[in-house]
């Protein structure tokens, strides 16, 4: 990272956002620059112009994005599609327009066809439809893939700008979302758990078979991984990517089943009652793994697996939603 870094993480009070502002932290030699959505609207062109214009930043993280369950995507498509697009777009050619050289895209798995093979290679991307429930997230995502494709592809040479995505799997940790309705799997289980532990109930019944496997990473290895692989020399990472396939995967590197999830988060919030599945509810894709081999091949690992990350997770959930009284 060069000494005069000054770096701008879109998204900064998000979990993945706040993980990479906490990642950089701990490193010399760079001057963070953050907006909360309320100082600062993505989807307003000319704001995101006036930002760039007078801050200049010489990099850029963008982990700002319109996030939901199946619920919230399936009732509001237009605001994932419009508000992602429109962000990514601002970022992207405002950051350009202000001789921004570095750029990390944060996209998603949901890039990759409902029936791709498992694990998901990067060279999985367009090969078939998508998942209806999330099409337009999903399509806004890989348009942010394409845009940092296009802008190296036309300026890369005259303008020296290298703007590089990275797909996570799913991930978990601090600043995640524990609402009781609308949550991922991990910060879902933690709370139901957790409240079935503080009543005494003798069993918890999950949704599904519990038989589908899933991969889960910890936000802050994903915040390491966005950083190193923002920081991988040009040459090398141009060496195992290319030009029209660019993304990076990014996941834990193994995956597990619903039910040996539901056990870990058992232990890890200290309940001790039974733990039941209820067949008759939908399981979705028997399998969602990424295949991080060109990732590994560059040299990066994960270094929290998940019994060390789950208690993390709940020591989250403890200090914010538990001892602040947030309600969610
Ligand atoms: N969480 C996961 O499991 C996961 C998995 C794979 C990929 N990802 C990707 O990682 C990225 C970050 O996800 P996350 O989980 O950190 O989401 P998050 O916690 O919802 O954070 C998103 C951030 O973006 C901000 N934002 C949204 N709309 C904005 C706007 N119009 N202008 C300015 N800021 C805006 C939000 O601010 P407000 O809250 O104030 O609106 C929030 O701080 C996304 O691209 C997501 O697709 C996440």
């Amino acid at each position: 990272m060069p000494s005069q870094a000054k770096i701008y993480v879109a998204g900064h009070r998000g979990m993945v956002g706040s993980a990479i502002v906490r990642q950089l932290q701990a490193m010399p030699a760079a001057t963070i620059v953050t907006r909360s959505h309320s100082e600062l609207d993505l989807t307003n062109q000319a704001a995101v112009q006036a930002f760039f214009a007078s801050e200049k930043p010489t990099q850029v993280y963008l982990a700002a994005a319109k996030v939901g369950g199946i619920h919230a995507n399936n009732t509001y498509p237009a605001d994932f599609i419009y508000q992602n697009l429109m962000m990514q777009a601002n970022v992207i050619e405002a950051a350009f327009k202000n001789g921004v050289q570095k750029l990390l895209f944060l996209g998603s798995s949901c890039i990759y066809p409902r029936l791709a093979a498992q694990p998901m290679t990067e060279s999985a991307l367009l090969t078939g439809p998508l998942e209806p429930t999330n099409e337009p997230y999903a399509i806004a995502k890989i348009a942010g893939i394409k845009l940092c494709e296009s802008y190296n592809r036309q300026y890369g040479a005259s303008h020296g700008i290298d703007y590089r995505s990275v797909m996570p799997t799913n991930l978990y940790g601090p600043g995640d979302n524990y609402h009781p309705q609308n949550s991922h799997v991990i910060p879902a289980l933690i709370r139901r758990f957790h409240e079935a532990k503080a009543s005494n109930a003798p069993t918890v019944t999950i949704w599904g078979s519990g038989t589908p496997k899933r991969e889960f990473l910890y936000v802050d290895d994903m915040a390491a991984a966005s950083v190193f692989v923002m920081n991988l020399p040009k040459a090398v990472y141009d060496q195992h990517t290319a030009p029209m396939l660019s993304h990076i995967n990014v996941g834990y590197g193994s995956d597990i089943t619903i039910a040996e999830l539901a056990q870990a988060v058992s232990q890890a919030t200290g309940y001790q009652g039974n733990i039941d599945f209820d067949p008759s509810q939908p399981d979705g894709s028997p399998r969602k793994l990424m295949d991080s081999t060109r990732l590994n091949a560059l040299g990066w690992q994960a270094q929290v697996n998940l019994e060390q990350g789950l208690a993390l997770a709940y020591q989250d959930f403890l200090d914010c939603h538990v001892v602040c009284g947030a309600s969610q």
